[in-house]
């Protein structure tokens, strides 16, 4: 089985974790500096974001030189040492490989808007109209009117999904098939463990469409798996790509040609929507409606990241609903999503985020955890475009949140501070120190996750209870079977469920270790408290629930 398979992930933003030259933003000094926190924790892989030399309108996501480090985070010799230290205690890390765009910035496009001879014009995709390809949608919404800017020094106009400052890069031009292929074989020769493939829907135009998921984008992101199975085994690409069901599918190919992973956009709003409205259905019923997908490769759940909570998978009647309940004030909402962290969206109330992440950590697929919402950090929707999520990591309550020893004026962003969320309540030092706090739960989550290999299979069926307040899911993997049961309402709910198949078996709570009652032929029943959850192993007292090589009878 793929390491990635059974893995926890967590994803740093750079600029936020930790400051190790004193200069106001995070570094790979400060980072290297806290691994051990990342091994207390249990996670195993590290996503980091962008960290390519950039003028930062996008945090990075407009790279102006491929090769290289971001001045701020340190030299790409930081970079390699932070790398090793990572690997010496075992961590994997990947980062974001921004394929679709480049700054406007960068010598390409730079070369390619000031001559029309230049082997860089055709880097980009340029226009003398802006009337082509108008069935691509705008995604950033709030800012931009069109896909097409016009660039007054080439005379012409230039294509960009996201901001007018990142020109999408032409991918019908074989050198920028092949320029991007050397810049991922760069950083895998320097022992990266994979990449976060930013925005791959958009990588070719194609009139008549939405110009999302073409043919050809798959055909070129097959290209870049062929590159990794040929000289990287064992590191992995994991897609980022925002689309339904049957439109994700594809990007895992025939599981060994094109990602060996993609986040599941399609759940995360549906995990909110069923803590809500404490109705299991919204979970059940888009699970239900995934393609099953190929062996080998994994999906990658989540919460919340680094961009707004997106809503564009879902109905405009359920955006509408997510946007009055977790979006009240006009200024949470940024384009088609809401921007606040975890702990605000579900009140500050720590049995409602713990059980979120039971429920992610139960489904099928490879959490990760997005840095700060391991304790319950806050946001600040009164900064710009997604900043309010990117605040300093929040590490004590000393000066800066212990992120920086730099004035505060010198820091990137200022801190959280208020008095909900604010680092001098929140924060990892106290969390740490105390037992019962949010940290230490979600640490033990990760422990007894990875001890049992189950999670990472993809068997799961929803069992079907009198309660549609509780969600209760089976997952069996080789000769394993868990019911891993959550109560989505703020009210004691009495449960009952047919067990019957297993007869004999007797559940044991795997974070208490306690024994319960043998399984019988009646109902089971069972309670739960408010936003409890309980994930019961069934371990065998009889062998009739068992094939004859130990496995669970397959009709069950
Ligand atoms: C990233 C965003 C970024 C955009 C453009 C996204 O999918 O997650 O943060 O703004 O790509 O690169």
């Amino acid at each position: 089985m793929g390491w990635y398979k059974n893995a926890v992930f967590y994803e740093v933003y750079i600029r936020a974790f930790a400051d190790g030259n004193g200069d106001g933003h995070g570094d790979f000094r400060g980072l290297t500096e806290k691994l051990d926190y990342f091994q207390e924790l249990g996670v195993d892989c590290l996503w980091l974001l962008p960290m390519y030399p950039s003028p930062l309108r996008d945090d990075g996501y407009d790279v102006s030189d491929f090769y290289g480090i971001h001045p701020d985070y340190g030299t790409l010799e930081d970079f390699k040492a932070f790398l090793a230290a990572a690997h010496a205690r075992g961590l994997r890390v990947i980062a974001d490989l921004v394929l679709n765009h480049t700054s406007d910035q960068h010598p390409w496009f730079q070369a390619a808007r000031a001559d029309r001879h230049s082997p860089f014009r055709d880097y980009y995709v340029w226009s003398d109209t802006d009337q082509r390809y108008r069935q691509a949608r705008i995604i950033f919404l709030d800012t931009e009117t069109s896909n097409w800017a016009w660039d007054p020094v080439a005379g012409q106009y230039y294509w960009h999904r996201f901001y007018a400052f990142q020109p999408d890069l032409n991918f019908d031009n074989p050198a920028v098939q092949a320029e991007m292929l050397n810049v991922i074989a760069f950083w895998l020769d320097l022992g990266l463990d994979g990449f976060r493939v930013d925005a791959v829907p958009y990588l070719f135009e194609r009139e008549g469409t939405n110009c999302e998921n073409l043919p050809e984008t798959h055909a070129y992101l097959k290209r870049i798996r062929r590159l990794v199975n040929e000289r990287y085994p064992d590191r992995i690409l994991l897609a980022e790509a925002n689309q339904w069901p049957h439109d994700l599918r594809p990007y895992f190919g025939n599981g060994d040609d094109e990602f060996h992973m993609a986040f599941h956009f399609p759940l995360m709003p549906r995990i909110f929507m069923a803590l809500r409205q404490a109705d299991h259905q919204p979970i059940v019923r888009i699970m239900q409606a995934m393609p099953p997908i190929p062996e080998a490769c994994q999906w990658c759940t989540f919460l919340r990241n680094h961009d707004e909570l997106t809503l564009e998978m879902v109905t405009e009647e359920e955006r509408q609903w997510m946007w009055r309940e977790y979006a009240p004030e006009p200024r949470m909402r940024l384009n088609l999503g809401i921007r606040r962290r975890l702990a605000p969206l579900l009140d500050g109330d720590r049995r409602k985020i713990e059980l979120a992440y039971a429920l992610l950590f139960a489904l099928p697929g490879s959490p990760i955890l997005c840095y700060g919402d391991e304790i319950g950090m806050g946001d600040n929707i009164w900064l710009d475009d997604r900043d309010g999520l990117r605040t300093p990591m929040q590490w004590n309550d000393g000066l800066n949140a212990g992120f920086s020893s730099a004035p505060a004026e010198a820091l990137y962003l200022p801190v959280i501070d208020d008095e909900r969320f604010g680092y001098r309540r929140v924060n990892v030092a106290a969390q740490r120190a105390d037992p019962g706090s949010l940290w230490h739960a979600l640490r033990r989550l990760i422990a007894v996750r990875k001890a049992q290999p189950v999670f990472g299979g993809s068997c799961c069926e929803f069992i079907e209870s009198d309660n549609p307040t509780i969600l209760a899911v089976r997952r069996t993997d080789s000769g394993e079977t868990i019911l891993a049961l959550h109560n989505l309402s703020g009210l004691p709910q009495r449960l009952s469920l047919d067990l019957s198949r297993w007869q004999g078996a007797r559940p044991r709570d795997l974070f208490s270790q306690e024994a319960l009652a043998q399984i019988g032929a009646m109902p089971y029943a069972l309670t739960l408290q408010p936003y409890a959850y309980r994930w019961l192993r069934l371990e065998q007292t009889t062998d009739d629930w068992l094939e004859a090589d130990g496995h669970p009878r397959r009709d069950l």
